[in-house]
């Protein structure tokens, strides 16, 4: 076991860059002193003795979940049908509001990406699933009806999940679904899979008997309507911005950015001038359909392996704020920003947290439709 853990390794650097256009990070001379008292701990151990030391507690010795704060078995094939990505970034991120909390280094917790990485491919071969990447459909939307979706939440759903989504107390087993960092970090075709598939051996039962397929395809529309958080009654889509109108608050006045080392903008000081309406551009370089999942509003989708020629040619060089974005949480947009500097704009920076932790720390959030 232990001797193919370099080749997991690649695998899941090789699938969660592929998915999400985050690959590794960008190591400063702050982060690898911060992690050097960790280095030994980190490469001594294996997925399994990590899963025991940190994760055990809870879902239990054996995976099957449930030893604490109800937390879900970790030993069902369905949680890694459609792929890694959505227990990687469970793991890393966590799920704000629950017992479940971020493990990634950066925000805090004890273990780095590549350890994360392995751990979930562990947890995946474990079950008997060979640890994969979504695959090229996996990460399609799934359309339905939002409204029948609501009413087939609240007849077959509610009494698990919570009627607002809350899920977790406890006469209600189920996770919470109207958590943002889930619905952000969980394609359609997970949801669905779940759904449809149940997770054996838990509450979770398979739907696939009692409701059709397209019940199922509503009940996933209407939970990813819920992306922006429970009570956003009335979900608006939106669509990427035209290229003549890239420009945020165009009016506004420039925001006045620190950068950490000299190119990475704080989550905190980002919110704080959209709220404030500075005039910037907000360039989301994730694979689109991250950008449909859930995105900051008013980005424009620009993939970081895009040419991205058209866009650049729409963008203004007279001095106004670039901010890039991507998942988790700085690779692609670090290459994006990288270009652009060298084209000469120089207000430009990279979201530090990412997008994924954007989610997670609690700033709003937008859910989009990409054009046909
Ligand atoms: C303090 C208890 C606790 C610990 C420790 C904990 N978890 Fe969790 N975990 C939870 C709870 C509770 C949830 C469900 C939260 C929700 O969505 O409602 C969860 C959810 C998850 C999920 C998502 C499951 C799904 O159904 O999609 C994964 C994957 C996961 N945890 C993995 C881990 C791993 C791996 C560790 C150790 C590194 C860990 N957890 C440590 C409580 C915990
Ligand atoms: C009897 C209780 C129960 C009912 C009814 C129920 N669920 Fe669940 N659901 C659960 C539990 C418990 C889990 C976590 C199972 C596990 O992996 O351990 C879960 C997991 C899920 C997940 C995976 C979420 C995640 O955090 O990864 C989705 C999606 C889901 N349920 C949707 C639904 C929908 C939609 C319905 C209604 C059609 C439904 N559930 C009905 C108990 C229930």
């Amino acid at each position: 076991m232990y001797r193919t853990a370099p080749s997991l390794l690649a695998l899941v650097a090789l699938i969660v860059l592929l998915v999400s256009g985050c690959g590794g990070d960008t190591p400063t001379a702050e982060n690898a002193t911060a992690s050097a008292a960790e280095t030994v701990d980190q490469i001594h151990s294996t997925p399994a003795q990590d899963y025991q030391r940190y994760c055990a507690l809870c879902h239990g010795e054996h995976r099957e979940g449930y030893a604490n704060d109800n937390a879900p078995a970790l030993n069902t094939q369905t949680l890694y049908g459609v792929g890694l990505l959505p227990p990687y970034m469970a793991i890393s991120y966590g799920r704000p509001g629950t017992p479940m909390g971020p493990y990634l280094d950066e925000l805090g917790g004890p273990m780095s990406r590549d350890q994360i990485g392995a751990l979930a491919a562990w947890l995946s071969t474990e079950v008997g699933v060979e640890p994969a990447g979504a695959g090229p459909d996996g990460l399609d939307p799934v359309p339905g009806d939002i409204s029948e979706g609501r009413e087939l939440y609240a007849a077959n759903c509610a009494e698990c999940h919570g009627a607002n989504g809350e899920g977790g107390g406890e006469d209600q087993p189920g996770t919470a679904l109207g958590n943002p960092t889930m619905l952000a970090t969980s394609p359609d075709k997970f949801l669905r899979l779940a759904i449809a598939g149940g997770r054996e051996g838990t509450p979770m039962n398979s739907f696939a008997d009692t409701l059709s397929d397209t019940q199922i395809d509503s009940l996933v529309a209407f939970l990813r309507s819920r992306a922006q958080g429970w009570d956003a009654s009335d979900l608006q889509y939106s669509e990427p911005p035209t290229l003549d109108n890239i420009v945020l608050n165009p009016q506004g006045d420039p925001p006045e950015f620190t950068l950490k080392d000299g190119r990475y903008v704080m989550a905190k000081d980002l919110n704080e001038a959209l709220e404030q309406g500075r005039k910037m551009v907000l360039v989301d370089t994730r694979v689109p359909y991250f950008w449909a999942m859930a995105h900051i509003e008013g980005s424009s989708p620009v993939p970081y392996y895009s040419s991205q020629q058209e866009f650049l040619d729409a963008l203004p060089n007279d001095g106004t704020w670039i901010v890039a974005y991507c998942e988790c949480p700085r690779a692609a947009a670090d290459s994006s920003v990288i270009k652009l500097r060298e084209l000469g704009y120089e207000n430009t920076a990279v979201l530090w947290e990412g997008y994924a932790g954007w989610s997670a720390l609690g700033y709003p959030v937008a859910v989009g439709r990409l054009k046909e």
